[in-house]
């Protein structure tokens, strides 16, 4: 089975989880409307490679792992296109969960995500002995200091500083992908750190180029929204050429960063392939090899 497959079939188990018998139908539609049909599941994507590059010993444990990134991924979309937040409108192309469902059922349907993100974990079949290291991991690049929720709450702040609120509300979670793979499959995940923190920050400096230079056709959520809330970002701090140029910096360091497997090459092939989709058509794809 390919990645893509095990991941939508994990996502659909603890999907299905939560529309069991009893469930609220309203809520349990907009849980699925969040995660239903994909984005790009690039995070769960890169914690299968790099369990592949780990052995992958057991695969139930990396589905479940890749699928709770996943899973937190959408919920922490569900909580920032809500109108407290950036007040988005649509989202993978068709109305954020706000807007299809109401506020209310959107901020059940990303807190419960997030439970079931765990959930998902404690279902899996696997050595025991892998389960705390797993569960820790996930829950850090979520909560404080350091996840998400640490990363979101930068924009509350008087003084940021946007490389590390870029690796907290988005580096956060990639490196949580990366260590994931590695400690799925009984590995050490501190070495893979460093891969998911670079490709993190990229993929933030990206997406702020994008919400600057693509539009809502091209990203499926709208376009212009950090100028227009004055969110901190790489455009805003570096200008559109700095900006480039710091994706370019980092998409380096992130390849420097891969450790010596027998993986190696397949890691570095994803990641340039990845770099040439994050960069809007009409501006130049930046070279990191
Ligand atoms: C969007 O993430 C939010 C960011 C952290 C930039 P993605 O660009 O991975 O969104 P989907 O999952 O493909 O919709
Ligand atoms: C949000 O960053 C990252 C999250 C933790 C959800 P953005 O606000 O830039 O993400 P988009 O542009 O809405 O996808
Ligand atoms: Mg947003
Ligand atoms: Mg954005």
């Amino acid at each position: 089975m390919d990645g893509s497959a095990r991941i939508e079939r994990a996502l659909n188990r603890a999907i299905e989880l939560g529309e069991g018998p009893g469930a609220p139908p309203r809520l349990a539609a907009a849980m699925r409307h969040a995660v239903f049909p994909r984005g790009a599941r690039v995070r769960p994507r890169l914690c299968l490679a790099v369990a592949a590059a780990c052995g992958d010993d057991e695969p139930e444990l990396t589905d479940a792992a890749a699928a709770s990134i996943e899973l937190l991924h959408c919920a922490s979309l569900v909580h920032d296109d809500l109108p407290c937040f950036d007040d988005a409108a649509t989202r993978r192309g068709k109305p954020s969960v706000h807007r299809a469902f109401g506020e209310r059922l959107a901020v059940l349907a990303g807190d419960a995500l997030i439970v079931m993100a765990f959930e998902a974990i404690a279902h899996a079949k696997c050595s025991p002995e892998r389960l705390p290291r797993v569960i820790l991991t996930v829950a850090g690049s979520v909560g404080m200091p350091l996840g998400i929720a640490a990363g979101q709450a930068w924009e509350c702040e008087p003084e940021v500083d946007l490389a590390h609120y870029h690796q907290s509300k988005t580096g956060a979670l990639f490196a949580a992908a990366t260590m994931l793979g590695a400690a799925a499959a009984g590995r050490d995940p501190q070495p893979w750190r460093a891969l998911g923190e670079r490709i993190g920050e990229a993929y933030q400096v990206a997406d702020d180029i994008r919400d600057a230079a693509a539009d809502e056709d091209e990203m499926g959520k709208p376009a212009g929204q950090d100028a227009a809330l004055g969110r901190p970002s790489a455009v805003s701090e570096l200008g559109l050429s700095g900006a480039l140029a710091r994706l370019d910096q980092l998409l380096k360091e992130a390849i420097a960063a891969i450790p010596a497997c027998p993986g190696e090459g397949d890691l570095k092939s994803l990641i340039l392939a990845e770099a040439k989709r994050l960069v809007p058509k009409h501006l130049a794809a930046p070279q990191a090899a």
